[in-house]
């Protein structure tokens, strides 16, 4: 009987490792797995895309592209507080008659009550070729008055899966006026 135990313990105790080793793979698989993003995503080399386009920003007349949908608050000389809903064309030149290559979906936010400095986060919903249907995600801060205004480019999707870099903005025109912009867009983004 002495004899006996020592054996059935061990036998036991493998069984139990044994055991946790398929529960913890289990739990493993179903939660996460290691991939190789070449074989399992098509991913290849990484390159560098330039992209050049307009930005029409259409605050005035009977079809605006950017709608208030919050006023500033009162007394702000930045406008702090306006947030503004856009649907903003993105196209080849500078004029509005030119090609369209993607819409610029999102909103901009007033953030700054010591100068005029957008919270822009957006969407190019591009349409051009085999761009169609795929989008960069832009989050930054848009001092609309600089010269040149850098952003990031946070992330995309299709063809932008993974995407990577930086946008920078330059105002092409500005009618103060009616407050309409056209803004030079030069996107720089790593992207598979
Ligand atoms: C705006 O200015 C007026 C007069 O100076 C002041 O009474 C009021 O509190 C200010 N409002 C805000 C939101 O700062
Ligand atoms: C882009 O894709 C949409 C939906 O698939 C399609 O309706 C549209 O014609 C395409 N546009 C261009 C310019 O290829």
């Amino acid at each position: 009987m002495a004899r006996l135990f020592p054996t059935l313990s061990s036998q036991f105790i493998i069984f139990l490792c044994f055991f946790f080793i398929l529960v913890s793979a289990e739990n493993d698989e179903s939660f996460v797995k290691s991939l190789d993003k070449k074989k399992h995503l098509g991913l290849k080399k990484e390159k560098l895309s330039h992209f050049k386009f307009y930005w029409h920003d259409i605050v005035a007349g009977s079809k605006p592209t950017a709608v208030r949908v919050v006023p500033p608050t009162s007394n702000s000389t930045t406008a702090f507080g306006l947030i503004s809903m856009i649907d903003d064309p993105l196209t080849m030149g500078p004029e509005m008659s030119s090609k369209m290559v993607g819409r610029a979906q999102g909103f901009y936010a007033a953030a700054s009550q010591q100068e005029v400095g957008l919270l822009m986060a957006m969407n190019f919903a591009f349409m051009e070729g085999k761009y169609n249907g795929s989008t960069i995600t832009i989050l930054g801060r848009n001092t609309v008055f600089s010269t040149v205004r850098e952003m990031p480019v946070i992330g995309g999707s299709g063809l932008f899966r993974f995407a990577r870099g930086y946008v920078q903005a330059r105002t092409h025109r500005f009618d103060p006026g009616s407050g309409d912009a056209v803004v030079e867009y030069n996107c720089y983004v790593l992207h598979y």
